[in-house]
């Protein structure tokens, strides 16, 4: 019985010391592992709609569309304009469902936010 115990405490501070990194590691990869991918819809509607004018890491401008890092519209202004269209885009409310609007104007945010390679 003493014998557990004093086992059992052994065990407790080895995992205090030596394991609490590993185990940290262990649970952000699992997360990641486990978790579906938010931009998931937006950037399949976003390969399919929108790489031919603003290219896959919305850089790309044709006819004048805006580098995805410079601008500065937010999530709403985003949504309008793919809705809608404006100047040389084409608007897409009639083409995309307003909840695949939305995650294609997330993505662009997402794009923007991208670090130079
Ligand atoms: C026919 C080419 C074309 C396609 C396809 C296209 N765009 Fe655009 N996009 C443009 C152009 C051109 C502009 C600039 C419009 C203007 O201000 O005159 C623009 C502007 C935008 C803006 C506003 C950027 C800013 O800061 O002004 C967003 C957001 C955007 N596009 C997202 C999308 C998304 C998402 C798709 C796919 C669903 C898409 N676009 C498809 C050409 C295109």
């Amino acid at each position: 019985m003493r014998i557990s115990i004093v086992f059992a405490f052994i065990i407790t501070l080895v995992f205090a010391c030596g394991g609490g990194s590993a185990d940290g590691t262990k649970k952000g990869s699992l997360e990641n592992g486990t978790q579906v991918d938010p931009l998931a819809a937006g950037k399949k509607a976003y390969k399919q709609f929108c790489v031919p004018c603003h290219g896959m890491d919305g850089k790309l401008g044709i006819n004048g569309a805006r580098d995805f890092a410079e601008s500065d519209l937010n999530l709403e202004e985003r949504i309008e304009v793919i809705t809608n269209g404006r100047g040389m885009m084409t608007a897409f409310k009639s083409v995309l469902k307003p909840e695949q609007i939305k995650a294609a104007a997330e993505y662009t945010i997402h794009l923007g936010n991208q670090k130079e390679d």
